[in-house]
């Protein structure tokens, strides 16, 4: 099942946008070539095997110059056309269509940060915070803007562009356009260490007006905790280690080593992408993180019982 790993929801296979369409027909190509000169080569030992018992190479005989002129021809003549073909198309047609950088007025632009292991999402310029699910307007072209933090990563969106290595000290971009609304997976592409393959992503596409309405929910700072064990939660996370990693915007807690938890809710997965955001995947993974995803940053707190279900209320809370 040489395809099995192509299918869907990360397949390059299946691309909803003109990058990805351009990338996925190269490939097409490519393996048409490939096909033909593979077939072409069976049909060689073939023949070879069938007429083994005759003198001379099958087809040409003994001729000396004949030879020769197979030896060219498919050992010289159709390589060289064929990669010269194949670099001409990858490098000055389908690399500058896909490429990061010319953009015409319709565009956002998004800030994305490597880190092990997860995605730090920022909107510049409209305090728009948020981790491993970026939202997209559908039909307009967003510039993504790539760092490292820590080692090289790589930020792949398979259905919408190629890939965009993340390397500490350089600036990268690559850009996303989708065709029509969807939730398209993504995966860090370089390995980057023991979680490497626990470090996904989503983009989510929607049309303008949501995409409009999540941007302002999400600058917006956290609503205050309602309720009694709300409240102690908010307390119990400023009052440990949770408050020095992690930012809640209208608090005192700005810690930025791990994912902005401000609208916590509003995001369907958690440990990016790893489990989903329900109350009791939150609930084991805030008891027992290195369980889930270990290797990952954050540490395993004592907390009591009591504490860690006021927590929970706590983190539920901020929508
Ligand atoms: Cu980050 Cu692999």
């Amino acid at each position: 099942m040489p395809l099995a790993g192509c299918a869907a929801p990360g397949s390059t296979l299946d691309p909803h946008s003109r990058a990805a369409r351009d990338v996925s027909t190269l490939f097409w190509w490519m393996l048409l070539a490939a096909a033909v000169v593979f077939a072409g080569t069976v049909a060689w030992l073939a023949l070879a095997f069938v007429r083994r018992r005759r003198p001379g190479l099958p087809v040409v005989g003994e001729s000396e110059r004949a030879n020769r002129g197979l030896v060219l021809v498919f050992g010289v003549a159709i390589p060289v056309v064929a990669l010269i073909a194949v670099f001409a198309v990858a490098n000055f047609v389908v690399a500058s269509r896909t490429d990061g950088s010319p953009l015409p007025a319709r565009t956002l632009t998004v800030d994305v940060t490597g880190r092990q292991w997860w995605w730090d999402v920022s909107y510049p310029g409209t305090g728009v915070v948020t981790a491993n699910e970026l939202h997209i307007p559908v039909g307009t072209r967003v510039r993504v803007v790539v760092r490292s933090a820590d080692v090289i990563h790589s930020f792949w969106i398979p259905k919408l562009n190629r890939k965009v290595d993340m390397v500490p000290g350089k600036v990268n971009r690559v850009t996303l356009e989708a065709d029509r609304p969807g939730r398209y997976q993504g995966q860090c592409a370089e390995f980057c260490g023991v979680q490497h393959a626990r470090m996904r992503l989503a983009v989510v596409a929607e049309p303008q007006a949501s995409f409009d309405a999540w941007m302002k929910a999400t600058a917006a700072d956290r609503s205050p905790p309602t309720g009694a064990l709300a409240r102690t939660g908010e307390r119990v996370f400023m009052g440990n280690a949770c408050a020095s990693c992690h930012q809640i915007r209208g608090t005192r807690a700005s810690g930025r080593i791990g994912p902005d938890l401000t609208h916590l809710m509003r995001r369907a997965s958690l440990a990016a992408l790893t489990i989903p955001n329900t109350r009791g995947e939150l609930d084991r993974w805030i008891r027992d993180p290195q369980h889930v995803k270990p290797g990952n940053r954050m540490p395993g707190l004592d907390l009591s019982d009591a504490d860690y279900d006021a927590l929970l209320a706590y983190l539920r809370g901020l929508r």
